[in-house]
């Protein structure tokens, strides 16, 4: 029970890696803020947390909108009064593969509008908070993508890379104020962003071989093997570090 009445804030929580963490926060003691953009399913994932015994709200909330994620600190705020940890997992992918000079224009922009500045948008207001209170903690999901290119996949691997830099900036400005901050870079896993996205791994058998072939284990990770990561982050069994952007990846990287 590491995180014992501890408040704990994920975006993206209603699917995948976000769901998988906050399920975990509940098991470890939290109360949880479930946030995402899918109403539905955010509270599905609040009812199963309620249904362990633990207390959770669901906050609707587009990262891609700054009044939506004023609305959800603010929310957070006049029913827990503070957030000791802040998973920023809320994210998209491209839907298509192009090259740069013929990647269409909006979609570029989309991705960089909620991946990137949503995620400012999260972090600042998150920093403003757990500055007034003393200190915090905060984990940015990024991805492999975030470190290395991604060919045919430019906007993602942009704001990804963006996201690195914004979590390594800011625990430089705040390690002497009680607030680590980090972010982590998986490979490929399995949620329905992969499996139902650009390439289709759910119904593109060869697509899907090829993406296992990339780890050095051979097999996709799984959403809940990134929620350990995400949570030992945040304990205090990795208290000497910030400013890191590990790579979740099967070896990959090796
Ligand atoms: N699955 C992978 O292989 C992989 C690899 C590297 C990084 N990531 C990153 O992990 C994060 C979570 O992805 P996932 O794989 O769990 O996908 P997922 O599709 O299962 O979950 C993403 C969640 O984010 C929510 N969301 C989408 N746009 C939003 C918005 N504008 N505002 C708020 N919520 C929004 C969705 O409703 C969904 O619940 C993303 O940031 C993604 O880029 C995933």
């Amino acid at each position: 029970m590491r995180f014992n009445n501890k408040i704990c804030l994920v975006t993206g929580a209603a699917s995948g890696i976000g769901k998988a963490t906050a399920l975990s926060f509940a098991n470890e003691g939290a109360k949880v803020v479930v946030s995402d953009i899918n109403e539905e399913a955010g509270n599905l994932v609040v009812d199963e947390i309620k249904n362990k015994g633990q207390e959770a709200i669901f906050v609707q909330c587009n990262i891609g909108k700054r009044e939506d994620i004023a609305n959800l600190i603010n929310t957070t705020i006049h029913i827990f009064e503070r957030i000791d940890y802040a998973v920023n997992c809320a994210g998209i992918a491209g839907k298509v593969s192009l090259p740069v000079h013929e990647y269409p224009e909006e979609d570029w922009l989309n991705q960089i509008q909620i991946n990137l500045i949503g995620t400012w948008y999260c972090v600042k207001f998150q920093l403003e908070q757990m500055m007034k209170q003393g200190g915090g903690n905060i984990v940015c999901v990024s991805s492999a993508a975030g470190l290395v290119g991604q060919p045919e996949n430019s906007p993602y691997a942009a704001s990804k890379h963006g996201v690195n830099g914004l979590v390594k900036s800011a625990a430089i400005e705040y390690a002497t104020k009680n607030i680590r901050i980090n972010a982590i870079c998986p490979t490929a896993i399995e949620t329905p962003m992969i499996m139902h996205g650009r390439r289709n791994l759910a119904e593109n058998p060869i697509a899907l071989e090829q993406a296992k072939n990339h780890q050095r284990m051979k097999r996709m990770g799984q959403p809940q093997e990134v929620a350990d990561v995400v949570l030992w982050l945040c304990s205090d069994q990795s208290s000497f570090i910030t400013g890191h952007c590990m790579a979740v990846d099967g070896g990959a990287f090796a």
